[in-house]
This record gives structure tokens, sequence and C-alpha cells, in this order.
């Protein structure tokens, strides 16, 4: 996917080879905790080995073109003086909201070619905007010689991603494909943002993306009222715990004593679905270091049970993959992954049992739903970084 990229650079911005350079950061499959980053909990997320490539040639004139192989007809251009974000374009305004933001910062930057290449499936939980984000953010620092922490790219995109775009993320995605390790998935305190290592040893098993092929839909609004009944929430505790910032500083014997603090019920479940996330990530990630993957898998599907009960976010087609994926011998774990309504599963199923997985599952949701389901056998990647083997 990589390969020819510059050659396929200079077929659609011919001139010379000069200073042309090319990026990658990856998608992102979150393992367990969701909906905890953006209520200072923790996460286990892995970047993946799907991503999105970036060719870059710096221009002089403060003119950007950006141009995506997966929007072959919607190409970007844009001047310095004029970034403004667009309602009816569905992928420029990622990277024109990252060049908004650098200009702001005072970086100098005098325009670019960039041309993308990705192979994440878009609007299916796995992060491609961030993915989108980070790469443009990474590449053009980097092309202007200031470069910045990969923390600081994280909460840059973040910012994007709520001011520019208008959905009030978390900094789950933006962390996870900044950071990725081949192999290892990311133990993360969204509260303080210290995070550890976490090797990701599945010795027979594999993990195994489903995706259920139905676009988001009214994901970002009730995203954003999730976001809202959690506030709401930690407002009412806080009126008898003082002192408390966070839903993700709660541990479950506090919120037991303090739940009848919340009145209203869909959002005291909002809160319960948090506390008993967040305690469920800190045992799988002592588990996953033991190697237990039963343990894990067991988790996993209590995450999803939450998520479905609790959060509200899973709706027919996650919870009729969920349904089917549990009951496939050979699948120790499984769950919604990335913010719900739509998007993909993450399961964990023995090697040896995939075909026979996919077999079941492809036919069962499809009895149920009328869509098709895609697989992807996937791997813990590596996070942003820029390819030199493929300048030659
Ligand atoms: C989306 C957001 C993340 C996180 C997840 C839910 O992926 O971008 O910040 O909140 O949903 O866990």
């Amino acid at each position: 996917m990589g390969n020819k990229m510059i050659e396929r650079f200079q077929h659609y911005f011919p001139g010379n080879n000069d200073g042309i350079r090319v990026f990658f950061a990856p998608g992102r499959v979150n393992l367990i905790g969701e909906h905890t980053d953006y209520n200072g909990g923790y996460v286990l997320p892995a970047a993946l080995t799907l991503g999105t490539y970036m060719a870059v040639r710096p221009r002089q004139d403060r003119q950007f073109n950006f141009f995506s192989e997966s929007f072959p007809n919607q190409p970007v251009s844009f001047s310095t003086q004029n970034v403004n974000f667009e309602s009816d374009d569905p992928w420029g305004n990622y990277p024109k909201g990252v060049v908004n933001e650098l200009l702001k910062m005072g970086m100098k930057i005098a325009g670019a070619d960039v041309y993308y290449s990705g192979n994440i499936p878009n609007a299916a939980g796995l992060s491609s905007s961030a993915s989108i984000g980070m790469v443009t953010a990474f590449g053009l620092t980097q092309m202007s010689g200031e470069q910045l922490p990969i923390k600081d790219l994280a909460k840059l995109i973040q910012k994007v991603e709520n001011d520019f775009i208008g959905v009030s993320t978390g900094i789950m995605d933006q962390f996870a494909v900044g950071f990725g390790k081949k192999d290892q998935a990311l133990f993360l305190n969204c509260r303080t943002l210290e995070y550890e290592k976490v090797p990701l040893e599945l010795g027979d098993y594999q993990l195994v993306i489903t995706n259920t092929n139905k676009s988001r839909g009214l994901a970002d609004s009730k995203y954003n009222e999730r976001r809202t009944e959690c506030e709401q929430g930690l407002k009412e505790i806080q009126k008898v715990k003082k002192n408390i910032q966070s839903l993700g500083e709660l541990t479950i014997d506090e919120f037991r004593n303090l739940q009848d603090n919340i009145k209203d019920s869909d959002v005291l479940r909002r809160v319960r679905h948090v506390v008993t996330e967040n305690e469920r990530v800190k045992l799988a990630r002592k588990v996953l270091k033991k190697g237990d993957v039963a343990i894990f898998g067991d988790l996993m599907k209590q995450s999803h049970e939450s998520l479905r009960d609790d959060y509200e976010v899973t709706g027919l087609e996650l919870d009729a993959l969920f349904n089917a994926q549990k009951e496939v011998r050979g699948c120790v774990g499984t769950r919604m992954t990335g913010a719900g309504f739509g998007g993909c599963t993450v399961s964990i199923v023995l090697s040896e049992a995939v075909p026979e997985f996919k077999k079941q599952v492809q036919e069962k949701y499809e009895q149920e739903t009328g869509f098709v389901p895609s697989f992807y056998i996937c791997e813990a990647g590596d996070g942003v970084k820029e390819l030199k083997e493929v300048m030659v």
C-alpha cells in the first residue's frame, strides 16, 4: 500500500522529486475501555497495521492541495488566507483543521501538495480521522523543521476534532495512533496521560475485527449527548464528593455509596458503565500481562453488555455480531469497539477456528440484519512515522 507512493504522487502532482517525503499513521482498535477517555478513565487500545500513507512536497506560495485516493472526485485546495470549514466536504476538513491549528501556533508552513492513500475502512470506528489528522500533523511539522512531541500532536488533533469538526472526542484515538508499538497495546490513563506499553501476546489466538458495514449515522450527535449525560452525573456526585474532578476517579464501592445522589435513571446507568468499565480496563491490563486470554475475553464480553444495557451505544447490528460471535467455539472474547452505533467489533479467536468463525458469523449476521460483514485479521502495529524506505 505504501509502495509506489512517490510514483502515484508524481502522477497526480507532476514536478520534480526533490523534497517529497512519505509518512504513515495507523488506525487503532480499542481492546477495552470504551467511553472512559473523556471521563478521565483508563483505556487499552492498540495501533493497527492498517493506516493512512501521505506523500508530501512543500510549496512556497501559501497554497495547500490535498488529494485522497478514497475520495478521488473531491480534491481540496485552499490558501493559508482562507482556511474554512466546509460542511459538505466528507474528508478535507481533517487535514484542513490541522493546517489551521499549525498556522494559529505560528508554525512556518508555506504550503504543500499532499497525496493520501489509506486502507482503514471509513466511519467504522477504527479511527480513520485520527489517522489522517496525525499523519498530516506529524508530516507537516517534520517538513517545517519544527518538530513537536507526539503528545502535543495528539492534543493538537484532538483540538481539531473538537473545535474545527465539532465532535467532542476524548484523547484515546489520537494517543493510540501516535504512540502505538508493534505487538503492544497501550494502557493509558486519560486523566494524567501517563501510559504503559503492554505486550499483546495472544499465543494461539488472533485478533479479528468484524465490520457491521452499517455506517454510523447519528453517531456524532449521540456521542456528544453521552458526554453531556456524564457531565451531569459528575455534577451530582460533586455535590457530595467535592474533591472529585472526573468520573474516572470513582471506585465501584464509592459509586455504590453515592449512586442515590443521581436522580435521573439514564444518567445513573451511564455513570455505572463508566465506573465498571474503568475497573475492567485495570483488570484487563493485569490479566493481559499474565497472558490470561480467557479472563481477558470475559472482560470484553462484560464490556459489550455494559455498553449495550447501561451506555446504550450498541444497536441492532453490533448486538447481532456480538450474539453470533460469542457462540462460536474458539472465540474467547468479543465486544464492540470505538464509539458504537455501528462500526466494528473486536474478537479474540483461536487461530484454527477463524475460518469457521467467519462462516458462522456471516450467516447469522446476514440473516438477522441483511448486511454482509467484513473481517480483518489484525496485528498491533507502530504509531506515526516517516517511511524512508519508499523514498528510493
Ligand atoms: C471515539 C472517540 C474516542 C472515545 C471512543 C469511545 O472513538 O474518538 O475518544 O471516546 O469513541 O471509547
